[in-house]
């Protein structure tokens, strides 16, 4: 779909008052997003596992303005308070996509959310919170044009959310989801997120997540900042078309179900995200030494124990562990004996591969 596709015409329906529930999950990327053109356009495809457990709950209410009025009207509240440190990126948000949701100015909003997962444990919010949002937002606009199909809704609601932020676009539907153009995916776009659609080998279906809580105060560089520091980097359009390659050679993995050549590439990936913080100008490091303690540890159990078990990370400290689920038991243990000392107060979540955003409440 284009662009101008998500430009809606004129509406069929009016609605006056009413409110809707989404609850949306985190996603981690196998094949990183790392650099982007203008309008959150990715420099390369990239692709993730949807999870389950990670997950942001909004609630958006929303009345008739009696008034026109130029402004977009929002109260935001954060686990019951009001956070109005929150504010700007939505204002942001509603900005960005105004054009394809030209309602927005005529109606008052409070956003209610929450997450599952602690505040402040370094695991990223943007992804499940912004495509909660995009969600509630396209629940809105069914109102207001009932006729728009599932696939219309799923694929807008991701185009909204990429505009929030990068990554959100993923995290609307499950298990795998590609983004961004690529040779070898005929359908797939830079604007939104899609269902990966070619064969999955079983053990994918299931696989579980381990996130290990290394670090949870704030990250020193945000990602926005990461990824603007591609644009001149010495390595950038090398590492973008290694993305492409990368991504080519998952495809036969998933079909095949080599779980050797998954960890390979799936490593690799989380590894040259970093070594492109380490060698931007200016260079930043988000891992902590125990992140490579933990990435120590893990090449060393997979090894003494043939164990399919392999990490990836995404923009921080923190180390994902991935395993197939038939293998549960002995990663958990091995968690709980060896690697929990190297995380912040012991924590880590268990999560698995999930499927996708979920309606809570209607539309009233
Ligand atoms: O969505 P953003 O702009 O926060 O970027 C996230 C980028 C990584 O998490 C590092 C990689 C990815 O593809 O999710």
């Amino acid at each position: 779909m284009r662009e101008q596709e998500f430009i809606p015409n004129k509406y069929s329906n009016s609605i006056n008052k009413g409110q809707v529930t989404w609850q949306s999950p985190s996603n981690i990327a196998l094949i990183k997003y790392w650099g982007k053109k203008a309008n959150q356009i990715p420099a390369n495809p990239s692709l993730s596992f949807t999870l389950n457990n990670c997950k942001t709950t909004t609630r958006l209410e929303f009345q008739k303005k009696s008034k026109n009025s130029n402004n977009f009207d929002f109260e935001l509240f954060f686990e019951g308070k009001r956070k109005d440190e929150f504010k700007p990126k939505i204002q942001q948000f509603f900005k960005r996509i105004e054009e394809y949701c030209p309602f927005l100015k005529d109606y008052s909003f409070q956003i209610y959310t929450e997450n599952s997962f602690p505040h402040s444990s370094g695991i990223a919010s943007s992804a499940s919170g912004m495509s909660a949002l995009a969600l509630c937002v396209m629940s809105l606009e069914k109102e207001l044009n009932p006729d728009i199909t599932t696939e219309f809704f799923n694929r807008k609601a991701s185009f909204l959310a990429r505009l929030g932020s990068g990554s959100a676009c993923r995290s609307i539907e499950g298990k795998l989801i590609e983004w961004g153009a690529h040779k070898s995916f005929p359908e797939s776009s830079d604007l939104y997120g899609m269902q990966y659609e070619f064969e999955v080998a079983e053990v994918f279906k299931t696989f579980q997540d381990t996130i290990l809580l290394v670090d949870k105060g704030q990250k020193q560089v945000s990602s926005s900042v990461g990824h603007n520091l591609m644009h001149g980097h010495p390595f950038a359009e090398a590492r973008f078309a290694q993305a492409h390659s990368n991504l080519e050679q998952l495809k036969q993995v998933f079909a095949s179900g080599n779980l050797e050549e998954f960890i390979e590439i799936v490593e690799s990936e989380a590894l040259t995200l970093h070594a492109m913080m380490m060698s931007s100008n200016p260079y930043f490091i988000l891992m902590k030494p125990n992140t490579l303690q933990i990435i120590n540890k893990i090449w060393d159990f997979r090894e003494s124990t043939k164990t399919s078990v392999c990490f990836t990370l995404d923009a921080g400290a923190n180390v994902h562990v991935l395993y197939p689920e038939k293998d549960k038991e002995k990663v958990l243990e091995f968690i709980k004996n060896e690697l929990v000392g190297y995380c912040e107060k012991e924590k880590y979540i268990c999560d698995h591969v999930g499927e996708g955003a979920e309606k809570l409440g209607a539309a009233d």
